[in-house]
């Protein structure tokens, strides 16, 4: 696996442009499935998960190729088969998202349980007893899952915490069903509104993405089209953090400030200065970043847990401290014992973390511990006198494209080994 070199401490200034969505493109591919026909995805990522679903999708019968940089052409007519291997559901832990469109689309489905991640336990409790509040028949014994559902009724599924997952997933199946279905309790986030979009443009009647109630009159015969996912709201947020970390000067086009405003309160609060319009978001950091209010991840529109390592290896070298709360997953502060191999003063304590910002950060060797904690790695890496080897960045690959480029487009020295 690739390893990463980052040479700190110089100012950034460039800008560069904001990839399609990790978490956008994933349900969306799972969505192609209900139609039984040709999808144009332009602004689509080039990502290990993105790969990861298109040979889930290959090994379902349909076809996927890409056509130029960014456009993934799926065609989902020849669908062949409803089961999903193993090895297949193992590469990426939100595979369980192809269950509802499987369901929907074949009546029938068999898929390993994704079982945990780097994260802690991921459970899919609420995907499988909203699917059985739909008519399906799930079988969960042994790891193994197995749906059958020759007829799905739209009705009310309240979800007991709001589960993007799990609210994407229902949304699928329910496309498939008869009659109406309200998703109470759903998730918010704006990648859900994409999904949305994305039915909608297939000929879906869905409403209410971006709220707590999501409605979709399901059983109507979804066509192909051609449609354009949102930009990455966490790697806009990774490149904010990056130039809050080194200081500088960025712009970051196609990034929109409306979907991460609670990310760019607190880096407002630590002195940058940021505007954003209809292009993107130019951020400005001239000074060691100020001491900030506690960073609590909560749902959407609360903080992103998928941005808390980000921002906290941008606030190492506060004047002062940051209290971090980790709301949302169990196991997402293990990118603290690599961050503090570079000088940073971090002292965990269950579900809160405390930075003791720090004048200076040196080079280390350091190890990717998961996806967003990878990213956080080369973020503390920008502001730490001398070089960072970052290993193990196969995580890193799930969700960008190319970190590397990316930072060098706004001006860092950033070199995968041996390129
Ligand atoms: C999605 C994102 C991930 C992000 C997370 C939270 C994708 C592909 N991934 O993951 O990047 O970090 O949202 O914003 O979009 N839960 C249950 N039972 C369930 C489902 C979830 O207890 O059936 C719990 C989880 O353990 C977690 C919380 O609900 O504590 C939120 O999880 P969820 O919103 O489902 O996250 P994902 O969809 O897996």
């Amino acid at each position: 696996m690739s390893q990463l070199i980052v040479r700190g401490g110089r100012r950034l200034e460039g800008e560069t442009e904001i990839q399609g969505a990790k978490n956008s493109v994933l349900p969306i591919l799972a969505a192609t499935l209900l139609t039984a026909g040709q999808v144009e995805l332009r602004g689509c990522p080039r990502l290990r998960d993105v790969d990861a679903s298109v040979r889930i999708l290959e090994g379902l019968g349909c076809t996927a190729r890409w056509e130029g940089a960014d456009v993934l052409v799926v065609d989902t007519q020849n669908l062949s088969g409803c089961a999903i291997s193993e090895a297949l559901m193992r590469e990426m832990r939100s595979s369980a998202i192809f269950l509802g469109a499987i369901l929907a689309r074949c009546g029938e489905a068999e898929l390993s349980y994704p079982g945990g991640c780097e994260l802690g336990p991921r459970p899919i409790d609420l995907h499988l007893s909203g699917l059985r509040d739909l008519g399906a028949e799930i079988d969960d014994a042994g790891g193994v899952l197995h749906g059958r559902a020759p007829r799905l009724q739209g009705r009310e599924i309240v979800l007991s915490l709001p589960s993007v997952g799990a609210t994407e997933n229902l949304m699928l199946a329910a496309c498939g069903a008869s009659g109406v279905t309200t998703i109470t309790g759903a998730a918010q986030e704006p990648e859900i509104l994409d999904l949305q979009n994305f039915l909608s443009a297939c000929g879906a009647k869905v409403s209410g993405a971006g709220t707590s109630t999501v409605s979709v009159e399901g059983g109507r015969p979804l066509r192909g089209c051609t449609y354009t996912v949102m930009p990455d709201r966490i790697v806009a947020a990774t490149y904010l953090c990056a130039a809050a970390s080194a200081g500088g000067e960025v712009f970051l086009r196609r990034a929109r400030e409306e979907h991460l405003s609670t990310v760019t309160a607190v880096l407002r609060e630590a002195g940058c200065a940021i505007r954003s319009d209809g292009r993107g978001i130019a951020c400005v950091c001239r000074e060691r970043p100020n001491a900030v209010h506690p960073v609590r991840t909560a749902p959407y529109p609360g903080f992103p847990t998928d941005a808390q390592a980000i921002l906290m290896a941008a606030l190492l070298r506060c004047r002062g401290a940051a209290m971090f709360e980790e709301n949302m997953f169990e196991n997402r502060y293990r990118h603290v014992g690599e961050l503090a191999r570079m000088g940073a003063g971090i002292q965990v304590s269950g579900r809160t973390a405390v930075v003791t910002g720090v004048k200076r950060l040196h080079g280390a060797p350091v190890r990717c511990t998961d996806l967003r904690g990878g990213a956080a790695l080369c973020v503390a890496a920008l502001a730490a006198e001398g070089e960072t080897e970052i290993s193990e960045t196969g995580h890193i690959a799930r969700g960008y494209e190319d970190i590397a480029r990316d930072l060098r487009n706004l001006g860092a020295y950033a070199a995968w080994a041996g390129e």
